[in-house]
């Protein structure tokens, strides 16, 4: 049997970022948003049970594969190894993900890959376990992997795992421009922590930033075009310079906003309809030097949106929306 999820990008409307904590966390004020940018991630039964390798094995395909680590490293294969640990049992499993999102560009995607991992190894092996229980081993596995099972917007605290998902009206329209080449984020944030120590003025807890979630509320796109933020973005900037003029290139073609995505170095250009969203990722990628490409997505999705098709030997489901029964 085959399970093959799809699971969406996300981009922070709002990253509040606090004093580093004893854990060598932040707390946050992450106001998060899934877009439609997906990786999908197929999980099946392997072929060979004798063949060697892990009981998780991993392979990975689409731009940028060949920097993602198909170790225990890999967020896919220690999300399946804690399921299967969460079971108390030892399972087996071929994990094949296809990359659409950017590696090590500030959208989550190996977050999103553990989610995928999550839900299509719990399908895969029939576990049945609850969301709650998939969220509690998505918060071990990493900050962002919780939202990136729930999906739609949500406002995350403590280090981004604690969600409250928030009311939106509408659709927004997003450009996102791609660069060459990653950030880490633990150098993004350390980064931060060193321009604010320079700065010599002490940081305040996050608060979450009211005509943000109010220009949500109201699916108010020039509203909240206005007041996105991420203060993640200078520490961004200064290990990238080169960032600032793609940001300028997005305002000076009339983006409703321009940010960082998380630590970077995907920026995000909120656009008024989808035609502004295309026009505005052909002008980005026309002149040389602003982005390597540029990709549309809206938001928010929701995880009722990703396809989950399943094959079995006696069936095939194909682009089925993800319903109860098949979870
Ligand atoms: O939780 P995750 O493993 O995705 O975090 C990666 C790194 O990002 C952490 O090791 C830490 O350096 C930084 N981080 C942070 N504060 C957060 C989330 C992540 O400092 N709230």
């Amino acid at each position: 049997m085959h399970v093959t999820v799809r699971v969406p990008a996300k981009v922070n409307l709002q990253l509040a970022v606090g004093p580093l904590r004893e854990d060598g966390y932040h707390d946050l004020v992450n106001v998060f948003h899934a877009v439609s940018l997906y990786d999908e991630v197929t999980a099946a039964e392997p072929g060979d049970p004798g063949d060697s390798g892990g009981p998780i094995r991993v392979m990975v395909r689409g731009e940028g594969a060949a920097e993602i680590p198909t170790d225990d490293g890999n967020l896919a294969v220690r999300a399946a190894q804690a399921l299967a640990r969460s079971a108390g049992r030892s399972y087996r499993a071929d994990l094949v993900i296809d990359k659409a999102i950017p590696v090590a560009g500030g959208m989550a995607g190996g977050s999103a890959d553990a989610a995928g991992a999550l839900v299509a190894c719990n399908e895969l092996w029939g576990l049945g376990l609850p969301a709650e229980d998939l969220m509690e081993i998505a918060a071990d596995i990493g900050s962002d992997v919780p939202f990136a099972l729930l999906g739609g917007t949500a406002v995350g605290t403590g280090r981004g795992e604690r969600l409250t998902p928030l009311e939106t009206t509408g659709v927004f329209h997003w450009v996102f421009a791609l660069a060459d080449g990653g950030l880490s984020t633990p150098e993004v944030y350390g980064e931060c922590d060193r321009l604010r120590a320079a700065a010599g003025h002490g940081t305040p807890q996050p608060v979450a930033s009211e005509p943000l979630l109010a220009a949500l509320r109201e699916g108010d796109a020039e509203g909240l075009g206005r007041v996105l933020r991420n203060d993640l973005q200078p520490a961004a900037l200064s290990l990238r310079p080169s960032l600032a003029r793609t940001l300028r290139a997005g305002r000076e073609l009339g983006s409703l906003g321009a940010i960082v995505s998380g630590s970077g170095p995907t920026c995000a250009f909120l656009a008024g309809s989808q035609a502004h969203a295309t026009d505005l990722a052909a002008a980005l990628t026309k002149e040389t030097g602003i982005c390597r490409s540029a990709v549309t997505a809206f938001g928010p999705v929701l995880p009722s949106e990703a396809v989950l098709h399943r094959t079995t030997a006696e069936s095939s489901t194909r682009g089925r929306p993800c319903d109860a029964d098949e979870r």
